[in-house]
């Protein structure tokens, strides 16, 4: 019998089933760029109406989303703040620098959250001319560095007055926000008070490809000309936008049973001798640290070798992810390989 992988590596390894690859099969299309595509305008419709609004962008990535609204909210020589475990800082290749010629600071803590003491604290004066203009904050919902941890509306809201009150604009990195509506029972309307918000669809929601940027009128028609520039204008793409609108219409409220699965992961890994640290586990992500006798490679090779795929996140931080393609049958052959690992 042929070994099958079980992939525990991330979120964005699932592929589109039968049902999503036959609405994409039989979505109506068009030239995007030319404004042509009748799937892509609903599907941004649809995002948009579902987080109160105003517009949608389709992309191809999250990181384009996040670098456009970046883009799109500061000038060069500004300054944006951030926790140090944000994506944005660690995993788009320098982008907010690169296309943007923005600085990062840095605060928080060590589960990718941010507070409005932080905020207050980084925030560059204005009047003093040494200093660059402090002009946004971006939040990451559920942070991914930090072990998918949810930050919680009245957080999220604090953070927005303290933004706001200080003038600056609040970007939602919201590349796994359904795993936080639904592990604290949110709507997508609570998030009203962000100016933009980047959600993918390629991650918990098992669609191939793409992610939107949402946001105000004027917010959205300034970031379609920023996706130009950065090539991320897409022709016939109501194809991948019907992935898009089968992902939120079918693959949101399954998100619990990842997080059921990841808590059992938790359990499991809590009841070895080897692992010295695991992060709370609060959605689909477990990051954990070995003991310092023991080699991180050695762990995942030996994992390897049972078809058993994780990812080592730096020196120290392994990292486990549920998602749609992991069944009860990925768990035990997990929980199989971590009991013969010595
Ligand atoms: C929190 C977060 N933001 C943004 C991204 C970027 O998404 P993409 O891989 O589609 O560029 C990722 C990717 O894993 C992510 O985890």
């Amino acid at each position: 019998m042929k070994n099958t992988i079980s992939d525990f590596r991330s979120d964005t390894v699932t592929k589109p089933s039968k049902e999503m690859l036959d609405a994409m099969n039989k979505a109506p299309i068009g030239d995007d760029v030319l404004g042509d595509d009748p799937t892509v305008k609903r599907l941004e419709r649809i995002a948009a109406e579902m987080f109160g609004m105003e517009a949608g962008l389709f992309c191809p990535s999250g990181t384009m989303t996040n670098q456009i609204a970046i883009n799109v909210h500061c000038r060069p020589g500004e300054e944006l703040i951030c926790s140090p475990l944000s994506h944005i800082y660690n995993y788009e290749g320098g982008g907010v620098a690169f296309n943007s010629g923005v600085q990062i600071r840095t605060g928080g803590d060590d589960f990718g959250r941010i507070f409005p003491d932080d905020i207050n604290r980084l925030i560059q004066p204005e009047i003093d001319v040494h200093a660059a203009q402090s002009r946004l904050v971006v939040v990451e919902n559920t942070s991914n560095k930090g072990g998918g941890t949810c930050l919680g509306i009245p957080l999220l809201k604090d953070l927005g007055l303290t933004a706001r009150s200080n003038g600056l604009n609040y970007h939602l990195d919201g590349a796994r926000v359904f795993n936080a509506i639904i592990r604290d029972n949110e709507s997508p309307e609570d998030y009203h008070f962000f100016d933009s918000i980047s959600i993918c669809l390629s991650k918990g929601l098992g669609a191939p490809v793409g992610s939107l940027l949402i946001g105000g009128k004027d917010f959205i028609s300034q970031g379609k000309r920023v996706r130009k520039r950065f090539g991320g204008g897409m022709r016939q793409s109501g194809y991948l936008a019907a992935a898009g609108i089968y992902a939120l219409q079918n693959n949101i409220d399954r998100l619990s049973l990842d997080h059921d699965l990841a808590q059992r992961v938790f359990a499991y890994l809590s009841k070895l001798e080897y692992i010295s640290e695991i992060k709370p586990v609060e959605s689909n992500i477990i990051l954990f640290k070995v003991k310092s006798s023991i080699s991180t490679l050695d762990l995942s090779n030996h994992l390897l070798s049972k078809n058993i795929l994780i990812i080592l996140m730096d020196k120290e931080w392994m990292r486990i992810v549920t998602h749609l393609d992991i069944k009860e049958k990925d768990i035990q052959v997990l929980f199989e390989g971590l009991s013969t690992f010595s």
